[in-house]
């Protein structure tokens, strides 16, 4: 609440533009740079990966080496276009329209990146633990509303680290104006806490960790 209570004091407005200034220079995914703890965390049985809200397809991309199938789920017609055009030529992955929960079962890796806070976290978590096969692999990257201290210094921690980040992945500064983000967005409700209060509660043993871009983690493995 300081943090927040600063922000809206001159200095703050003025850090904050000048923030937004830094990083409009020097842009960077903050989902794509999950892309590496994604296949870092991939389970050791690799027959069907889902990944859900592809937005433009990058993860499904990444994945293709190592799943013999990979299927992609967005609601978004705009985005299953993208998603589409982007795997041209990767014959196993499939990317669908539909509700995603209607996809055929089991499954051995179920990800999501930025996604579960558009979804009903508890409905789509349960959905998830019945779908994973034995031994099969929750992987999300997620977005929480900021609520406790730890949450704003994670946060403060993201948007000093931002530009630094920024700039290591794009020394050289970009042309143009700040672009708008290139899928649907939505602010998240939930907080970590509150998340992984029900993380817990459906799937026991997973581990859900704060990252800096504003992100957090969450890997479970369904017991064989
Ligand atoms: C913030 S974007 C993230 C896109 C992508 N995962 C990435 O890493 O760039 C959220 C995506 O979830 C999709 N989405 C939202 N609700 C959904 C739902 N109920 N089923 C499937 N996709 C959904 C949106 O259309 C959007 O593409």
């Amino acid at each position: 609440m300081a943090l927040r209570r600063w922000a809206q004091t001159f200095a703050g407005g003025q850090f904050a533009s000048g923030m937004a200034r830094l990083n409009a220079r020097h842009p960077w995914s903050h989902n794509d740079h999950f892309h590496a703890w994604i296949l870092a965390n991939i389970p050791a049985r690799r027959g069907v990966a889902l990944d859900v809200g592809c937005g433009r397809g990058e993860l499904l991309a990444a994945l293709s080496p190592y799943f013999v199938t990979v299927q992609g789920n967005d609601i978004d017609a705009g985005m299953r276009e993208k998603a589409t055009a982007r795997c041209t030529g990767l014959s196993n992955v499939t990317v669908r329209g539909g509700d995603w929960t209607d996809a055929p079962g089991p499954v051995d890796a179920v990800t999501m990146i930025a996604v579960l806070h558009h979804l009903d976290a508890a409905a789509a978590l349960q959905h998830v633990r019945r779908i994973l096969a034995p031994g099969g692999r929750f992987l999300a990257v997620g977005l929480a509303r900021p609520v406790s201290a730890v949450d704003h210094l994670w946060d403060l921690a993201s948007t000093v680290t931002n530009p630094m980040i920024g700039y290591v992945k794009h020394p050289w500064p970009a042309a143009g104006k700040p672009q708008p983000a290139p899928f649907p967005v939505r602010d998240p409700t939930m907080s970590f806490d509150e998340l992984k209060k029900t993380v817990v509660e459906v799937m026991p043993g997973a581990v859900m960790r704060h990252h800096l871009a504003f992100r957090h983690t969450i890997l479970w493995t369904k017991p064989a």
